[in-house]
């Protein structure tokens, strides 16, 4: 199953809940970009958006904290309403701060950068809801698709069913209706993607473009396995 995470990042903030309104009809998730101005050299929002978010719609939040120090803040992005938090591998104590999610009731995720590998990550696999794999390096919207990334999606792919894990393969960066089927025949299940849905309106029909070129590659990925090719 295929799912479409509009990331807010490329929204009008001044306008928020509007932009939210009108991309919700084609959206599963809505991805939320946290950065501290230190883990990556971009500063954006934190819980106190989230909870305006919250006011106004029902989707599922989906928060990426591109932070140094996430384990400080997941209570309060739990009590903004929160749904799932998703913590960089890089930044370590990741076996913590999993456990801290749990705690708090938050889906976990867990990130890695693109030049990090997946054995840094496979240890994580069975105690996590998702896993992102980042196709640019994070901080800024609009970058480009970085195809390389695909090798570890289909590791990480091949890892999960070899595992009979339902860990959702996540991509985040560069995401539109030509890089989503890579990402889909590489395997992953969720497709963030901010430039390519708010710059481009209206904007829940960016989203179901995206949504159709992913879910035909994913057929296709689907039969081949199946048929052990
Ligand atoms: C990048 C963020 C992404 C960003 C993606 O650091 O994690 O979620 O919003 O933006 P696009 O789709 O424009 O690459
Ligand atoms: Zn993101």
């Amino acid at each position: 199953m295929v799912k479409i995470a509009p990331s807010v990042l490329s929204a009008d903030f001044g306008i928020l809940a509007e932009q939210v309104g009108e991309v919700s009809p084609e959206a599963d998730w809505l991805h939320v970009d946290v950065m501290d101005a230190h883990f990556v050299p971009n500063l954006t929002v934190g819980p106190p958006v989230i909870e305006s978010l919250r006011r106004h719609t029902e989707l599922f939040l989906d928060c990426h904290l591109m932070m140094t120090d996430p384990g400080k803040y997941l209570e309060a992005f739990k009590h903004s309403g929160a749904d799932g938090c998703t913590v960089h591998v890089e930044v370590g104590q990741t076996a913590e701060l999993i456990a801290q999610m749990r705690d708090l009731d938050l889906k976990v995720g867990l990130a890695a950068n693109p030049d990090t590998p997946f054995d840094l990550v496979a240890p994580y696999l069975d105690r996590v809801d998702l896993l992102l794999c980042m196709t640019v390096f994070p901080g800024f919207g609009g970058q480009e698709f970085m195809a390389d990334v695909m090798a570890k999606v289909a590791m990480a792919r091949s890892e999960i069913d070899r595992r009979g894990l339902s860990v959702e393969l996540q991509v985040d960066g560069g995401v539109d209706e030509k890089t989503a089927p890579m990402a889909a025949r590489a395997g992953a299940t969720v497709f963030v993607a901010g430039t390519a849905i708010f710059h481009c309106p209206p904007s829940w029909e960016a989203a179901r473009r995206i949504r159709h070129a992913a879910q035909a590659a994913s057929g296709v990925e689907r039969l081949e396995r199946e048929s052990g090719r």
